[in-house]
Formats: structure tokens, sequence, C-alpha cells
């Protein structure tokens, strides 16, 4: 292991195996990452799900370079600057209608915990304060403080850390291989899934519930892509008993299903969305909550104290971030980046399930310029059959991500169709490969 690399504690990385056999990048452009030695590498998952206009988009790399020579940084306790307002009202049009009330935060993980915290202050408002429960879902993916990881439901992420929220419950998840595997696009089973919520009201009582968060596609544990008719389901059992929903769209929002958000996509509203990553390209840390305006009007209008809502991080509305998010609505708008993705979507299907009979695979699915395929597990080694595939690819030029045995696609929406190619091959080639 190089000493060099001991001070830095990298996140969600085996240390110890990455420190020994490290992977570099240090410079990016368009689709490509490049290594010390100048090798490309192609993009295939857009950062983290983020660099939804491709690496140092002009216009973003411009637009922080202006904001850090005219205002470095101002808090907005308080105190205001132009380029926030300037970016919650853009971004506010650019939502579904009604959405247009904006807090700003840093990431996806402190957007979700700012949402869940939004949610019940909207009960607390509304005179019912005993409304406190969070549902989230089984194999949810909310970040990784105390809100989000408490109604999340991956296991592993939660071992270490002893008691979470107590009152919180999980809906199954909607992963069904017997029954849909290799779908395209959404799932014809499973809408049903949706109906534990009844069971969850039945226990608990709705005078006790907050709110519902989900992810409309959960990625980050190996994109599950909503059965049909799902989240319509959910949105009918929320109104029916006096819940509020949040979608968590810290990957589906900003284009990625060939719509602004999931949320357009599935013609579903939530009463509160989550946003981060691609929100400026990723270029600057940034999230935000877009609420639904009766949730604002009802906790500044129920106030008794002069500050509404006791809550916000140093950097929220940060100017470089803002301008950063100015310029990325920009290039979305410049380069028709939604419908870009939607045009390239039937594509990305086919290509996608063009793998179908590569070694390993037990399913594929996709929606939008999402794809996730997962593997058979190798036997007392679940997990290393992707892993190892990771570290092909990267070798042969395209960086994938993988999660568990399943390897997730989400390019930037800027992909050309010979790079798509260019993916498959790659992978196709990887997987015959490894055992
Ligand atoms: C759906 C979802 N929510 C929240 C997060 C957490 O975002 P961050 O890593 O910016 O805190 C992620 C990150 O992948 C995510 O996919």
């Amino acid at each position: 292991m190089s000493a060099h690399l001991d001070a830095y504690w990298m996140p969600f990385t085996p240390n110890r195996a990455f420190k020994a056999d490290p992977r570099m990048v240090v410079r990016a452009e368009g689709m490509n990452y490049f290594t010390g030695d100048g090798r490309a590498v192609l993009d295939a998952t857009a950062g983290l799900w983020c660099v939804a206009c491709g690496h140092g988009a002009p216009r973003i790399v411009e637009a922080i370079r202006k904001a850090a020579g005219d205002l470095d940084y101002a808090t907005n306790f308080n105190l205001g600057h132009p380029l926030a307002f300037e970016f919650a009202e853009r971004l506010g049009a650019f939502l579904p209608a009604g959405m247009d009330r904006v807090f700003f935060t840093n990431s996806g993980s402190e957007s979700a915990d700012t949402a869940l915290k939004i949610a019940r202050a909207y009960w607390f408002a509304r005179g019912k304060p005993k409304k406190t429960l969070l549902i989230g879902r089984e194999r949810g993916y909310h970040g990784v403080n105390f809100g989000g990881l408490s109604v999340g439901g991956i296991a592993p992420n939660k071992t270490a850390f002893g008691p979470l929220l107590a009152d919180v419950a999980h809906l199954p998840h909607t992963h069904d291989i017997a029954r849909n595997a290799f779908s395209r696009g959404q799932p014809a089973h499973g809408a049903e899934f949706a109906d534990a919520l009844e069971a969850i009201v039945a226990e608990h009582g709705a005078d006790k519930i907050a709110a519902v968060m989900v992810e409309p596609v959960a990625g980050s544990t190996g994109v599950l892509v909503p059965p049909q008719n799902y989240l319509q389901k959910l949105r009918a059992l929320c109104d029916k008993h006096d819940i509020l929903l949040i979608f968590d769209e810290v990957i589906t929002g900003f284009g990625r299903l060939g719509a602004n958000f999931a949320a357009d996509f599935f013609g579903v509203k939530p009463d509160l969305l989550t946003m981060a990553k691609a929100i400026t390209n990723a270029a600057v840390p940034m999230g935000a909550v877009a609420c639904a305006r009766e949730i604002y009007d009802a906790i500044l209008g129920a106030s008794d104290t002069p500050i509404e809502l006791f809550h916000g991080y140093t950097t929220s509305g940060h100017p470089l971030a803002c301008a950063a998010g100015l310029a990325t609505l920009d290039t979305f708008h410049d380069e028709r980046l939604v419908e870009r993705a939607a045009d390239l979507a039937p594509y990305w299907e086919e290509a996608m399930h063009s793998l179908r009979d590569a070694p390993h695979v037990i399913d594929i699915r996709n929606l939008g310029l999402i794809g996730g395929i997962e593997l058979e597990p190798r036997d007392g080694t679940p997990t290393k059959r992707a892993l190892d595939a990771f570290k092909l690819c990267f070798d042969k030029g395209v960086l994938i991500r993988v999660t568990g045995d399943i390897i997730a696609f989400s390019p930037p929406l800027i992909i050309e169709k010979t790079q798509i190619d260019q993916i498959v091959d790659t992978v196709r080639g990887a997987l015959g490969q490894i055992d």
C-alpha cells in the first residue's frame, strides 16, 4: 500500500483493497475521464449519476469561474444574494407545476433529511404533531445521514451505527426477478406491493404517519424500475390516508428518464421532491428540496416564531453552486438534453437487452438512460464477479458502476450511439473473460 494514499479515508470504498491497487483519473472532458498516463475512460455512469451534461461543460465551468470572482460566499441566514433567488425561481419553472418552493442543501443526504423534517414540520404546522412516522422501502437509498439512513432500506449501511430513528416503517421492495426478469421498461407485475401501505396504516394509524419516501426508480441497490401502476397506487393510498409522498429524485431528476423529473415521466406528483447530483452537473456540491406550495404556505402561515423553519446549512444557496445550477439549466435548454435522453432511450433499451445472452446475466432492466444488468453471484463470494467485471471494463476503457452483483449504467445525456455500442461491446467482452 502506498503510504501517501493512507491519509484520505475514501467513502464507500474498500480502502485497503483500493490502496493496494488504486485507479486514478486526473482530468475529464465530455464523455471521458483521463488517467495520469493520458488513457481515455468512457464514463458510462456520469460520475455517480450526476454529470448529466458531460464533463467540463463550458457554460458551467465559466459560470463557476465568474461567480467565484464576484461573490465567493454569503450566508443565506438573514442575508440574500441574487443568484440563489434566481436559481430557485428558474428551478421552480423546471419542476412539476406547483412544486416551486425550493430549499437548498449541499447533497442528496442533506436533501433527504431536510425533506423528512419538512414533512414533520408540515403536520406540526397543521396542528397534527403526532403525525411523525416516516415510511421508506426495503432496498431504498436516501443517503447516509441519520434520517435518510433510517428511512432507507439497506441493512449493511446501518449495521455499525447503533439505534437509528425509532418511528420508521418500511414497504417491501418491488424487485421480483421470478416474474419480471428481462422486462423492457416498467415491469408488468408488482403494483400490489404498494398495498403494503394499508397494512402499515392499519398497524400504526394514519394519524401517526407523516410521509412515505421512495425513489421513483431505485438506483443504488441496482436499478429497480417501478412496476406499472405502482407509483400511481402509492399516490392514491397516500391521498386516501392523508400521508405526504416524497420522491427522492436525486438520480431520476434532470432528464435521466427523458423527462425533467420522474414525477413528470410517470405522471405522479409528490408533495416533496429531493434533488442533488445533476442539479449543478456535480461541478459544485448542491442539493435541494422542492415543496408543494401548500406545504410552504402552511409552515409559514402557522408559525408563531419569526423563523418559520429552524433548519439550514452554512452553505445553503452557495453562490458558486447557484451559478453552476443556472448554467446547468441553460445547458439543458440549449442542448435539449431532456429530449435527447428521450430520443436515445429506445436505442439504449435495445443495446442493454442485447446483452441478454452474455455469460452470467440473469436479468436486464432499463428505463430512460438507466440500465441495470444483474449477474448470477459466484458461489460463496457474492459481489466478486461484478467487481471483476468493473476492473476489467476500466482496464478496457469504460467506467461502469457495480452494486452487489448488479452493473448499473447511467451515462451522461450527451452520449452518442457509437459510445453506447462501445459500452455494450466492452461489457460483453469483460463478462466473457471472467468466470
Ligand atoms: C436516491 C438517492 N438519494 C440520496 C443520495 C445521497 O446523495 P449524496 O451522496 O449526495 O448525499 C443518493 C446518492 O446516490 C441517491 O441515489
